[in-house]
């Protein structure tokens, strides 16, 4: 790792999870509901968010979320989240979700979607704070970061061509 606490590699924050869903998380079809996935995604960016920044930070924005597979009951689900990009405050975290069935692990895990978050490092009064600057030290993670800039230039053109189409109403 990097000796400048300003510097941080991916790997100094990144965290995976693992649940066995249950029947509390079903909807109506039987299935695991949609929304379970996305707040255990959600939860796992905000603990590397909170690990890299060290300090609280928020969720601000949510890339769209496409399932791919659907989840079963009893399936173990497991969530691996990293830092992506970092800018003045805020990150970029990338979650892969994947799922298995509970009792044969001769079926290869699933992958059931992906998602990209923005959060932003708060201070006490919630204004943003600034964050370690990210080192990327792979090839996959220099990837990761020049394609989380792109998507990063496309989000803020996003929002301020709406911003200012309601600035003329
Ligand atoms: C996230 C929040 C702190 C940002 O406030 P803000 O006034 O826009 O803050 P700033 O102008 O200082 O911008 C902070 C950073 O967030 C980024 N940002 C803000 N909104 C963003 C969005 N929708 N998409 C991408 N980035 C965003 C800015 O680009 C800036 O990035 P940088 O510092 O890395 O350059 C504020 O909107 C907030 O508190 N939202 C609620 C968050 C929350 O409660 N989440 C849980 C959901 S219940």
């Amino acid at each position: 790792m990097s000796a400048d606490p300003n510097e941080l590699p991916p790997s100094y924050a990144r965290v995976s999870l693992a649940v066995i869903t249950s029947g509390r998380e079903a909807n109506l079809l039987g299935n695991v509901h949609g929304g379970e996935i996305m707040k255990l995604a959600d939860s796992t960016a905000g603990a590397v968010a909170q690990r890299h920044s060290g300090g609280p930070a928020v969720t601000a924005a949510m890339d769209e979320m496409a399932f791919l597979h659907p989840v079963h009951v009893g399936d173990i689900v497991h969530t691996f989240a990293q830092v992506n990009w970092t800018g003045r405050s805020s990150m970029e975290i990338g979650v892969r979700i994947e799922a298995q069935p509970w009792n044969d692990p001769s079926v290869t895990s699933l992958h059931v979607a992906s998602a990209y978050f923005v959060f932003v490092a708060i201070d006490a009064d919630g204004r943003s704070r600034e964050i370690p600057q990210l080192t990327p030290e792979t090839p996959d993670e220099v990837r990761r970061m020049r394609e989380a800039e792109i998507r990063r230039a496309h989000r803020l053109a996003k929002k301020r061509e709406i911003d200012s189409g309601r600035t003329r109403d």
